[in-house]
């Protein structure tokens, strides 16, 4: 009997480690280990082995369950966590099953708009810091000291010495470049802007304006009228209607105004509405950054992003855009 021990071991073995599949395995484990099992038989059968053979028959039969036993439990794993695995591999380039993934805030997806026109057309996106000082917002803009807006009434003042005030447009951003690149300069800047407005339906304390800036040689109105045209008929329509009107900015000389018409703006009850400020570079800016004004000339322009939207959708409120009120963004 000693002698079948082994090689029913073996048989075992191959039993358990060949299933492919929970059921065979359990099969298996009945066959050799169950209570009417081939191992449970040898047991049966040590009642015929001469006395002094017994305790080493069962001591190797036991030890041959063991073996199975553990052999089985592995198997086991191995098989349960094949079953609980998909029968096809993974794709993981398909679409995830989330109902909605979300969107962009609607102000986000004008500022995408506004940047890739401008990007057709050769303009990089700037960045610079909201907190700025009074230099690269005011001085270098040639904004005198006693100017409105730099009153306490119009701009946030820190009590911090080094970056003293929230800016209150993009145009510090101008400056910024300018003293960091030489020309020729192309730049947009989109950015959030601060003003001690109260909120109501057209004005908030803090929204964003998108600047523009190109310096080169030989750099005129013309082309900013070409420009802002492009932009603003792929924004709202190819019905855009611009209107330049003479208006004062102490950075830029001649400065306008820019009005726009279109059926958008009839929506609205008006023929024509106020969209943006621009003019030629003042020398006094150049001068400021280091840029000789006899050799390069350059326009500039800012516009609110929060109005560019407001005219899109035909929204009245401006403060609808910070509620986060998602059956107003669910909209967009
Ligand atoms: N900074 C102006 C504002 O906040 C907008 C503006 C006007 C920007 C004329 C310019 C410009 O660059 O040339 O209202």
């Amino acid at each position: 009997m000693l002698e079948q021990i082994e090689p029913l071991t073996q048989e075992a073995i191959q039993a358990l480690e060949g299933a492919s599949k929970l059921e065979e395995l359990d099969q298996a484990r009945i066959q050799y280990l169950g209570v009417n099992g081939l191992f449970t038989a040898l047991l049966k059968q040590m009642g015929s082995l001469p006395k002094e053979d017994r305790p080493e028959a069962g001591k190797q039969i036991n030890l041959a369950k063991k073996k199975l036993e553990s052999i089985l439990a592995e198997r086991k794993e191995e098989l349960e966590l094949n079953a609980a695995m998909p029968n096809e591999a993974a794709d993981f380039s398909l679409p995830g099953r989330s109902p909605s993934l979300g969107k962009r805030h609607p102000l986000t997806q004008v500022t995408h708009d506004i940047v890739r026109s401008f990007r057709k057309i050769g303009f990089a996106v700037a960045d610079g810091p909201e907190i700025e000082d009074e230099y690269h917002c005011f001085d270098a803009l040639n904004t005198p000291a006693d100017h409105p807006a730099r009153d306490s009434q119009d701009t946030f003042y820190l009590k911090t010495k080094e970056r003293p005030l929230l800016r209150t447009h993009t145009s510090s951003v101008q400056i910024r470049v300018m003293e960091e690149q030489a020309p020729p300069i192309r730049i947009i800047v989109p950015g959030r802007v601060y003003r001690r407005d109260t909120a109501d339906a057209t004005h908030n304390p803090t929204f964003h304006q998108i600047e523009g800036l190109y310096v080169d040689k030989g750099v005129t109105l013309g082309d900013m009228k070409g420009t802002v045209e492009f932009v603003f008929r792929e924004l709202l329509g190819k019905d855009v209607k611009l209107r330049f009107r003479p208006h004062y900015f102490s950075y830029t000389e001649p400065s306008l105004e820019i009005d726009f018409s279109s059926s958008l703006t009839r929506k609205m009850g008006k023929e024509w509405l106020e969209i943006a400020g621009c003019g030629m570079v003042h020398p006094k800016v150049f001068q400021a950054v280091g840029y000789d004004p006899d050799q390069w000339s350059g326009w500039a322009f800012g516009f609110g992003i929060e109005r560019i939207a407001m005219i899109r959708y035909g929204i009245g409120d401006i403060r609808l855009f910070y509620e986060n009120d998602l059956r107003f963004l669910r909209q967009f």
